[in-house]
């Protein structure tokens, strides 16, 4: 398909390029300096002690629940507003996901009363997302987690760069995961990352990351004796220096790219927010202690019905739109537990939810052209003119 307007477009120049050839002629391009660099870049990012970088955000999630030992027997409160992999990871570790229900339609963040709702004697760690990169409500989430004596793993896939009360996403809790996956504010095709400032967790995931190996193949190349212990069973969930160079490229330009963002929502935001045309703005109207992200750009219409036409004539318009999300609990693979689950807010949400094309280099005329054409929409599905 020849789109107009894509839903997200990836912001690479030469200097992702000149650090891809760099990297390749260093002869030296699984984890290696550049993924330290990268390491340290990033948890310089999120204000935390560590950063341990993997495979992907999924990996992240996973060996992160895995390494504070969350297995059998456990249950994690997670929002079914999210992707899959926040809850496939709770699930792939033999715990169990405890769905949570959202905030309300203006903000799609885990409800903490829910939350509260949900905690049994089993429960062990609340799993927030910060959706479309707007913090969730930690203040509450982590004095709920305190006074059940629970842990919080925040899944920040959405969220680098953002803040909350001044403290960044990824900070917020005892664990933070990131996703480098092309549509991201920060890309390195596939990629995630784990922040913390416990240094004993954050020795178990470099551990588990590598097989539990004591010594990896960078010690080796830089002088260490071969010989290696496995201190237990781990994975292979290592990243890779190539991916590294394109991630230290990027990093740099992320406050670039999240304050471009920002004028787009606010702009998008200014023309979409007339009472008119009857829309719930997400990205408008966060608290002020929240400084989105803002890797999507959501929208909720009054009903499915005239979310699937204003999507079908943005289609036909050649701009890409998308859901955010099918909820989890929705799924043919968990209706198949038979545990049966009802999330008011969330499945109204998900049922009226329509995600606008959004990417730092998107122009203001681009914006204008796609708020016109919703506006257009909208009036022929209402039978009136905006
Ligand atoms: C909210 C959320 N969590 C987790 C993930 C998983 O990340 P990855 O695709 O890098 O495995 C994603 C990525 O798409 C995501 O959007």
């Amino acid at each position: 398909m020849k789109w107009k307007a894509r839903l997200s477009e990836l912001q690479f120049d030469e200097q992702e390029l000149a650090g891809v050839l760099e990297t390749i002629d260093s002869q030296w391009i699984t984890a290696g300096p550049r993924t330290e660099a990268f390491e340290t870049a990033f948890a310089r990012l999120t204000g935390t002690a560590h950063a341990i970088a993997v495979s992907n955000g999924t990996a992240a999630l996973f060996l992160a629940l895995k390494a504070l030992d969350i297995g059998p027997g456990d249950e994690v409160l997670v929002p079914s507003l999210t992707f899959v992999a926040t809850a496939a990871a709770v699930i792939h570790c033999g715990a169990t996901p405890v769905f949570v229900d959202i905030c309300s339609l203006a903000n799609p963040t885990m409800s903490a009363d829910d939350a509260a709702a949900k905690i049994t004697s089993q429960t062990r760690a609340i799993l927030p997302v910060h959706y479309a990169g707007i913090p969730a409500d930690m203040d509450r989430l982590s004095a709920l987690a305190e006074s059940n004596g629970l842990v919080v793993v925040e899944d920040a896939a959405h969220a680098p760069g953002a803040r909350l009360a001044g403290r960044p996403c990824g900070s917020l809790g005892t664990a933070g995961c990131f996703s480098f996956f092309g549509n991201k504010n920060i890309t390195t095709g596939e990629g995630g990352m784990i922040t913390t400032n416990d240094v004993e967790l954050a020795r178990r995931l470099r551990l588990l990351r590598s097989h539990g190996m004591t010594v990896s193949s960078w010690d080796r190349d830089k002088g260490r004796p071969a010989q290696y212990d496995v201190l237990e069973f781990g994975f292979n969930f290592r990243f890779d220096d190539i991916r590294a160079a394109l991630g230290l490229a990027q990093i740099e330009k992320l406050e670039q790219f999240n304050r471009r963002r920002a004028a787009l929502v606010e702009a998008y935001n200014q023309s979409l927010s007339s009472t008119q045309l009857d829309l719930i703005l997400p990205s408008a109207g966060t608290s002020e202690a929240k400084e989105p992200s803002h890797h999507i750009y959501p929208l909720v219409l009054p009903s499915t019905e005239e979310r699937d036409n204003v999507a079908q004539w943005l289609q036909r318009e050649g701009i890409q739109t998308s859901i955010h999300y099918p909820p989890i609990h929705c799924f043919s693979a968990f209706k198949r537990t038979g545990r049966r689950v009802y999330l008011p807010v969330t499945e109204a949400f998900a049922d009226r939810e329509l995600t606008l094309p959004l990417y730092p280099a998107m122009s203001v005329s681009q914006l204008s052209h796609i708020v016109e054409t919703v506006e257009a929409a909208l009036g022929q599905t209402r039978g009136r003119q905006f």
